[in-house]
């Protein structure tokens, strides 16, 4: 990653300082040239697939990824979240192992499986057991984030990985972080601020709602919810929910949740209606809805936008709720008795 990562400026110890830090990090996950050569070996190796590997918060960047790439990519992407393995993972694949302390079960496990299977692998952790396997590339994350708050660093360097060895062009992360800036500016318009959002979720429990490159967003967003605010949430695919969580909305539950339908401003004309009608439906059963569509112009952009405001509402509920966005008590309380 960029040497610039040591200029960070962001306190470590406060999750609204890290979240705010989301262009900033973006920014700062650019590959270096002794990376990119690496990463380019690889790509003349010319891979037949690419797996993204990793829990929790180190898996919601390959998803963003797989997503981002998913139009355009001829080799097939997946994402595993687990110890185990498909058994179409193997040879001719590169797999990129992802886990921020390096030191999580699932993700060393299945590590091991892929060395076992001989494909090609690209590591990425902050430090832990996981940066020192043997692997055709390292990628080292800026220490001292919790897992999740390093998102913006995992995802830049990720895409751009992936691209050099599908032989794209990378994405100018700078650009992207100055899309997200320029979009948070108009929140308050067809977007609520953060603190309005988070407000209006008082006391219900979260369900977020996204069709295609905004599912992994609407996933995130629920993930931030549970880890930041503490609070129960849920996320669900769309349009699937339609053919059967919508029915499970009834009047009995009214008031019970707060539901954001995420809307891309490219959806398709179908799929449109059928976000609009979902919210008529679900007022009409008294439940609390509304569609959030980002500014950003690009896919891209309208991923990272909705994930820097959605993070930065899970704080502002953090705040509402009382409670310390930072630790994880149930989790590290989890893998202590694992270990
Ligand atoms: C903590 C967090 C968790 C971790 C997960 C895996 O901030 O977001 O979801 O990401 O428990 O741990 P790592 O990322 O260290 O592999």
């Amino acid at each position: 990653m960029s040497p610039m990562s040591s200029k960070l400026e962001v306190n470590k110890n406060d999750m609204h300082s890290i979240v705010k830090s989301f262009p900033q990090l973006l920014r700062h996950s650019s590959l270096d040239v002794r990376l990119r050569e690496q990463l380019a070996e690889m790509r003349d190796d010319r891979p037949t697939g690419i797996c993204f590997i990793g829990m929790g918060g180190s898996s919601i960047a390959g998803g963003y990824v797989a997503t981002s790439l998913a139009d355009t990519s001829r080799q097939p992407i997946a994402v595993v979240r687990d110890e185990s393995l498909p058994e179409y993972i193997g040879q001719g694949y590169v797999s990129f192992v992802v886990s921020y302390s390096g030191n999580t079960q699932e993700t060393l496990d299945a590590y091991e499986i892929l060395a076992e299977r001989g494909c090609h692998t690209v590591t990425m952790a902050s430090g832990g057991l996981l940066s020192k396997k043997k692997a055709d590339c390292f990628i080292r994350l800026p220490p001292g984030f919790p897992p999740r708050g390093a998102l913006p660093a995992m995802f830049g360097a990720l895409l751009q990985a992936t691209q050099t060895i599908l032989g794209v062009p990378t994405t100018d992360l700078n650009h992207m972080a100055e899309e997200i800036n320029l979009a948070a500016d108009s929140w308050g318009g067809n977007l609520s601020k953060p603190a309005a959002l988070a407000e209006w979720m008082r006391g219900r429990i979260p369900v977020f709602m996204g069709s295609r490159h905004l599912y992994p967003v609407a996933y995130r967003a629920k993930c931030q919810m549970n880890e930041n605010a503490k609070t129960e949430a849920f996320a669900s695919p769309f349009p699937e929910a339609t053919h059967n969580e919508l029915e499970g909305f009834t009047e009995k539950r009214a008031g019970s949740f707060a539901i954001v339908l995420l809307k891309s401003r490219a959806e398709g004309a179908t799929n449109a209606k059928r976000l609009d009608i979902v919210a008529e439906i679900l007022s009409s059963a008294g439940h609390d809805c509304t569609i959030v569509t980002a500014s950003a112009p690009t896919q891209m952009g309208e991923m990272l936008e909705l994930t820097y405001h959605l993070d930065l509402t899970s704080v502002e509920l953090a705040d509402i709720n009382g409670v310390d966005p930072l630790s994880v008590p149930k989790i590290s309380a989890l893998k202590k008795r694992l270990k």
